[in-house]
């Protein structure tokens, strides 16, 4: 039985490549896409994603715009950081060809409200940038908090955090949203930094790509070396990029790949830890624990997914003219 999933993006090199693996898994169906800020602007992202899918053959998920802006703030611009780690494009200046397929109409946040509706159980949702449309769902319709199942990228309990000591970069974007959704959603698995920073690519498995000779091969390689680079300026000692957001994908196809601590999640709001992700104390003794925060991962399985899954998929492309 395959699992119902939405895809909530900033689209971003990594979230391409969750993208990439939602595609490639055959236990999960993607039921749509939505788009918000954060690596990029909302229309760059969507863009992307719709241009994406036509790539991998798929244009027939729909593709739904979210927030375009931090719930505290009415305007977005993207930082110098993340055009430097994703490129202005977004997917490391890999060229996407102008995609034919449309934005819908519905906003992000009602076609996720009306989701968990009319799949309840059935549905994942993954957000893997900033938690603001998620937040806005919760805000319109309190059944969502109560109902949603989530699995999002973002957020570091047990090592510091990427943008700040105290921040990752997702729930720096908009803590207040992040806060929101861990005091009100019933299911929230975090897969943080503590887990992402463990699973990295290097130009080996890259080299796999390009060696395709393919369209869906050519994107992957050169976005994904792109990505790589920015790691090697900012990051040396890792020795390749972080998978952040693929990972929470393949959770979601295979939650045996990851360990979790239950706990009741808040964000800082406020002073100079404002986006550290922590344990809630006002909550520390309540015997139900809404939050699952990944602490321990199986590297050598879930790399050996991640490229199995994403290699079939570009190895069924275009051949590159
Ligand atoms: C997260 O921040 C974004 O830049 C990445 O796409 C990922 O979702 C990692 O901190
Ligand atoms: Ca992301």
């Amino acid at each position: 039985m395959t699992k119902k999933i939405i895809l909530d993006l900033d689209t971003g090199i990594d979230d391409a490549l969750a993208l990439a693996y939602a595609l490639g898994s055959p236990e999960l169906e993607l039921i749509g896409v939505t788009g918000t800020y954060g690596n990029v602007l909302v229309e760059t992202g969507t863009r992307n994603v719709l241009a994406l899918l036509e790539l991998f053959g798929r244009p027939d998920v729909p593709v739904y715009a979210g927030i375009p802006h931090a719930s505290t703030k009415d305007s977005f611009e993207v930082l110098p950081v993340s055009e430097f780690i994703h490129g202005k494009n977004g997917v490391g200046e890999a060229e996407l060809p102008e995609p034919q397929g449309q934005i819908q109409e519905t906003g992000a946040v009602d076609f996720l409200i009306d989701s968990v509706k009319e799949h309840g159980d059935d549905l994942v949702i993954i957000p893997t940038g900033p938690s603001t449309t998620i937040a806005a769902a919760i805000e319109k319709d309190p059944s969502f908090a109560e109902n949603a199942h989530i699995i999002m990228m973002g957020g570091a309990l047990t090592v510091p955090g990427n943008v700040s000591p105290w921040a990752e970069a997702n729930v720096n974007q908009d803590p207040d949203a992040t806060d929101a959704v861990f005091r009100n959603a019933k299911d929230v698995t975090m897969i943080g930094l503590d887990v992402t920073l463990q699973t990295l690519l290097t130009y080996e498995e890259t080299r796999t790509w390009h060696d395709l000779g393919t369209t869906g091969g050519d994107f992957l390689g050169v976005a994904t070396d792109y990505y790589i680079k920015s790691y090697e300026t900012n990051s040396p000692h890792l020795g390749g990029c972080g998978l952040h957001d693929p990972l929470a994908v393949a959770v979601a196809a295979d939650p045996s790949l990851v360990t979790t601590l239950d706990i009741n999640l808040k964000v800082d709001t406020g002073g100079e830890t404002r986006g550290r992700t922590i344990g809630d104390e006002t909550r520390l003794n309540d015997p139900v624990k809404t939050a699952h925060v990944a602490v321990g991962v199986d590297v050598e399985r879930f790399l050996g997914e991640f490229m199995e899954r994403l290699t079939s998929l570009a190895e069924n492309t275009d051949l590159r003219q």
